[in-house]
Formats: C-alpha cells, structure tokens, sequence
C-alpha cells in the first residue's frame, strides 16, 4: 500500500478561531501544523504546550520565510487576510483563509487576481457551510433540477445576544453586520445557487433598537438586506441579527420553479421534542460551532485533499470576493442612508 503524504500546515493567528482549526488538525489524519504565528506570547505557549515539535514566530514576515510547511491557514483579523495570502502565494505555498477573503471589495478582488498567477496553487476561503450536510445535500439536489429554476434565496445568521465589553469592541472593527455575519448566507447562497452571476443591486436596512452605541461605529444589531443579479432572474435576500434570545440560527431557503428546499428550519440542537406542563419543546443550539462543528472539520479535510490527491473542493474563490462585494455593498446602502436614520425604517 502506498503510504500517504502528510501535508504540514503553518498557521497564522492562535486565537479563537485558529485554536479550534488547530485541534481539529490534531484529530485529522495526513495533515499537521509544524509552525504557529502569534503576535500574542500567551497563545503561542498554548501552542508548544499542545502541538508537539511545533516552531513559534511572532513576526509574519520570519514565520513565512520560514521553510517546514506546504499551506498556509490563516486566522488573523481580516483587515490582514489580503498581504498575508498574497505573501503565502508568493513564498510558495497553498493557502486556506478564514472567511472574509478581505473586508472590503478592492482587496478582496486583489485576492482573487493574485491567485491566478500561481495556478499549481489552492486557494480556499473556509466557510464551513459549504461542508455542512444539510448544505452539501440541498446543493446536490438544486443542481439536479429537483426544485426547478432558482427564483429566490433567502437566509439568515443569528447570534445569541452577547451584551459584553468584548462583543462591543469586537463589533468596532468587524466590517459591519453584512460582511462579517450574513458574509456567511450571501457565501451559502451563491454555493447553492451553483451560477456565476453578477450581482447588480444591493439594498439593504437595519436599526439599533438593541446596541444604540453601534450607530458610532456605523453598525446596526439587526439588518435585512436584498440583492439581484444582471440576469434579473434570481433575488438574494440576507437577514443578521445580534440579538437573538433563544441561541444561534442560521437557516437558508431556496425557492424554485417546481418546489422549495429549506434548510436548518427549526433551531435543532438534538432531534429530540420534550413535552410538560408548559407545553411542547425542543432544545436549540447556543452557539455556530454546535451547528457546524462537524463542518468545519470536513472543510479541512477537503484542503488537505484538494491539495494531496487532487480532489475538486466547494471552495470557491470567486464566490468568496463576490460575497465581499455584495456584503460591502449591502454596508454602503446602510450608509448611504445614514447610520442614524435606520431607526426610523
Ligand atoms: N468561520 C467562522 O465562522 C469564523 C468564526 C470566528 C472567526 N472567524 C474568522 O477567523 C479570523 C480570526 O478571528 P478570531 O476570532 O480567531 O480572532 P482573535 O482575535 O481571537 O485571534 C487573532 C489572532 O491573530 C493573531 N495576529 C494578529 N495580528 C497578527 C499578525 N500581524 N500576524 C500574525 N498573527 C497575528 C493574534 O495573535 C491572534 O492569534 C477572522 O478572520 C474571523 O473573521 C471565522
């Protein structure tokens, strides 16, 4: 038997996001972190305590010069995510970014053109839907023509209420609701639409009923927003929220000619309904990672082998910087509007 390759990961950002991905490549076979990037002392001693043999930087510069790895994941704050994928291209190697690509339209379509300068590498942005069952199987059956022609997408990201000193200032620097939250539906929408239209119009509307302090930081806790293609055929409708009480629920509906597929309806944590003497219930998650734990784990196996054994992923690049543009534009029409007006919407 032929003894498989091991591809070795450089991560960058040991941080909330890059601890997760960093366990999960512990549990997964044939692939490795060999180097971590932090500019927080603190997480790369959480690094050397967990990996073993791992090499420790705290500059971006010396960790990708550096030789030991083939790929590159990189879980920084996004306003970095543009040089440093462009700089992995450059040193050489494969690259998997978390979701936004880049937060604003330029860099992220920077990004995208950067990329195709070096065919022999992949470039993936994670968003972990695109490996979710429910996702992966509703993909499958619109492409067979089960619903008919796709009329409308509709979907949602809410989060639990977090009415903390971290969820405010991470708010701060965020993008705004539709690039960093519904960036998750608009990706889920262009993956189960499977076309490459060009949106045409974003419109979109929000208050700050719940967070009135997010005005100053040109945000909104709840936001609709609407989006058409060039074709004039489809509609996108995304709706955020950071004010949900009852835990997370994502949820996406895809509208056809002949039918209708919706996906996540109810807010499952487990499948089962509890009855008493306050009525019927059922348990739903609190948080993404209960949703899609599971996917987040599949979408980097699937790197590992798009990379090793060639096998086609449901990344998709371009669909990662068009997702940017249509959050980006769906922010402007917020703005365009004025911040402190959407309360009267
Ligand atoms: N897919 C999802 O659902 C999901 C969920 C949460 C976060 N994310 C994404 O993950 C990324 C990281 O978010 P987070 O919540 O883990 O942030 P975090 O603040 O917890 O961690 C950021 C990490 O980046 C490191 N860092 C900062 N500047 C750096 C630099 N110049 N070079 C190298 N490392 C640097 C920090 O040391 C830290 O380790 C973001 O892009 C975010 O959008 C995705």
């Amino acid at each position: 038997m032929v003894q498989k390759k091991t591809l070795r990961m450089g991560v960058a950002g040991a941080g909330r996001m890059g601890q997760i991905h960093i366990n999960n490549i512990l549990e997964t076979r044939f692939i490795a972190v060999t180097a971590v990037c932090s500019v927080i002392q603190a997480e790369l001693d959480w690094a050397t305590s967990t990996i073993p043999n791992v090499k420790t930087f705290t500059a971006f510069d010396d960790f990708i010069a550096s030789d030991g790895f083939d790929a590159v994941l990189i879980v920084t704050p996004n306003h970095f995510h543009r040089d440093q994928v462009i700089a992995s291209l450059r040193a050489g190697k494969h690259v998997f970014c978390e979701k936004p690509i880049s937060p604003d339209t330029k860099s992220a379509w920077d990004v995208y053109y950067e990329s195709l300068k070096f065919p022999e590498l992949k470039v993936a942005c994670g968003f972990p839907r695109r490996y979710a069952a429910p996702y992966v199987e509703a993909a499958k059956r619109i492409k067979n023509g089960d619903i008919g022609e796709v009329v409308a997408l509709r979907s949602q990201t809410t989060d639990l209420i977090m009415d903390n000193d971290y969820f405010v200032n991470y708010i701060k620097t965020s993008g705004g609701i539709f690039v960093d939250c519904c960036i998750h539906d608009i990706d889920a929408c262009l993956f189960l639409l499977g076309q490459d239209k060009t949106p045409a119009t974003a419109y979109s509307t929000g208050t700050t009923k719940v967070f009135p302090m997010f005005k100053d930081y040109g945000d909104i806790d709840d936001g609709m927003g609407l989006v058409t293609f060039e074709t004039g055929d489809v509609i996108m409708n995304v709706y955020g929220s950071r004010n949900n009480r009852h835990g997370h629920h994502s949820m996406t509906e895809v509208i056809g000619t002949k039918g209708r597929i919706l996906i996540n309806g109810q807010p499952r944590l487990i499948n089962i309904d509890i009855s008493d003497d306050s009525g019927t219930r059922m348990e739903g998650p609190e948080t993404q990672m209960q949703v899609f734990g599971l996917a987040f784990k599949h979408e980097m196996e699937a790197f590992r082998d798009w990379i090793l054994e060639g096998k086609e992923p449901n990344f998709n690049l371009k669909d990662a910087a068009k997702a940017v543009s249509i959050g980006a534009a769906l922010m402007d029409s917020l703005h365009a509007k004025g911040i402190e007006n959407v309360k009267l919407f």
